[in-house]
């Protein structure tokens, strides 16, 4: 057994372990009423890219008939009533052309019936609708770009009753972007009806090496990616996790209601990651409050994957009500443990993740105050995903825990001291 109650408190940044616990207020929240939790839903991009060709794949290409299907899904599989609301259109679902009275159209042969039908079908569901564009002059998949008509598409998405814009910002200029995304939330907000906002703004920043302005961001966005597109593997759900671990930017601490950072989607239920994988990429998404955005088949989820999605407890602790992100409180060795507030107050929820593959389950000894139970007054403590009991545990006692190659323990600590 490795004993890492040694390494004790001082490796542990210990202020930041305070501030959480003491509740950093956040200021500057877009405060459109939206977003108060991450939000959950579903986007067709990871799993379905931007597969056009109804006409030799007509059950995977973006049309109509997939977003219908998956809304069905949602409402009749259980996603609904565990919290998974959104059904969001990504891109390649234009006509390449705007319409004669320059208002965006869906492509015709794809989306017969139209966007503002499929947004009642969503809505008839009791689900949302969300919707896809760019702030550049096209999308990233070439389709027509918002440059020059921002009112004209925010009018035309409330027209038909969406409810999220995702914001890409291929085909731009990144220099446009930090008067341009506002303006694009004003024009929104023009149109009365409430629409969450999801902003790519920082990842492009990001991709050309300067620093965003989380706090700007942060006024004017409810979600907002910082870094890359997520892809089908454990490495890229590594990489992102290590990008976010770095904070650079300071972007966890703008985020509370109203207002979180988008590690982009959840990849469980598709091809690329094992059991233990995917476990990890939920737990990593509870502690850090990402949006819990799924991108995966739900016509052909097998039961684990979905176990996992619909776990209540994993869910509870992405969506409290505090809305305060975790952070990473100690990195060693391939051991990344991360801490994240919630309640009921001085509670925590913590990961101890293992990126490593060496074969054999890793047994660690560690003391409670290094997983940032820091209270006096003592904790219960959960295994989360299968809810076992794991014991009472006071700051300076010892807990011992196994985490497999590429997996995660998720803990929920809840404090007795009140
Ligand atoms: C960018 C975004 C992705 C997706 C594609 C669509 O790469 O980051 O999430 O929307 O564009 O083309």
């Amino acid at each position: 057994m490795r004993d890492v109650a040694s390494v004790g408190i001082s490796v542990i940044k210990m202020e930041k372990v305070l501030l959480l616990l003491a509740g950093v207020s956040v200021l500057y929240a877009l405060d459109n009423g939206l977003g108060r939790t991450p939000p959950m839903g579903w986007n067709s991009w990871e799993r379905f890219r931007c597969n056009v060709d109804c006409d030799n794949d007509p059950e995977n290409c973006i049309g109509e008939k997939l977003y219908m299907q998956m809304a069905d899904r949602m409402a009749a599989d259980g996603y609904k009533d565990a919290g998974y609301e959104y059904v969001n259109v990504d891109d390649c679902w234009m006509a390449k052309e705007r319409g004669p009275d320059g208002k965006l159209q869906a492509d015709p042969k794809r989306f017969p019936s139209g966007m503002k039908a499929l947004g009642d079908y969503i809505h008839s569901k009791g689900l949302k609708f969300g919707i896809y564009e760019d702030f550049g002059t096209q999308t990233c998949g070439g389709f027509p770009g918002s440059k020059f008509f921002m009112e004209t598409d925010a009018q035309t998405f409330a027209d038909w009753g969406v409810d999220l814009l995702k914001l890409d910002g291929c085909y731009s200029n990144i220099e446009d972007m930090t008067s341009g995304y506002p303006i694009m939330e004003f024009f929104l907000n023009k149109t009365g009806r409430p629409i969450l906002y999801s902003c790519s703004w920082p990842a492009y920043f990001v991709a050309y090496k300067k620093i965003p302005d989380y706090k700007a961001i942060a006024k004017s966005c409810n979600i907002w990616r910082n870094y890359d597109d997520i892809q089908d593997s454990w490495d890229s759900v590594t990489e992102i996790v290590n990008y976010y671990a770095k904070n650079k930017g300071n972007f966890f601490e703008v985020a509370g209601p109203g207002s979180f950072n988008d590690p982009d989607m959840l990849i469980i239920g598709n091809f690329g990651l094992s059991r233990d994988q995917q476990r990890a990429q939920m737990a990593m998404w509870a502690i850090m409050a990402a949006p819990l955005l799924m991108s995966a088949d739900l016509r052909k989820m097998d039961p684990y994957s979905k176990s996992i999605l619909l776990n209540k407890d994993v869910i509870a602790i992405n969506q409290d009500p505090m809305g305060q992100p975790g952070s990473i409180i100690l990195d060693m060795n391939q051991i990344q443990i991360w801490f994240r507030p919630v309640m009921p107050k001085g509670s925590a929820a913590f990961a101890v993740l293992y990126t490593g593959s060496y074969g054999t389950p890793e047994k660690l000894s560690l003391k409670c105050e290094t997983l940032g139970m820091v209270g006096p007054g003592g904790y219960n403590v959960t295994e989360v995903f299968d809810g076992r009991y794991v014991g009472m545990f006071k700051s300076a006692d010892n807990i011992n825990i196994t985490v497999n190659p590429s997996g995660v323990f998720l803990g929920k600590a809840v404090y007795l001291g009140n």
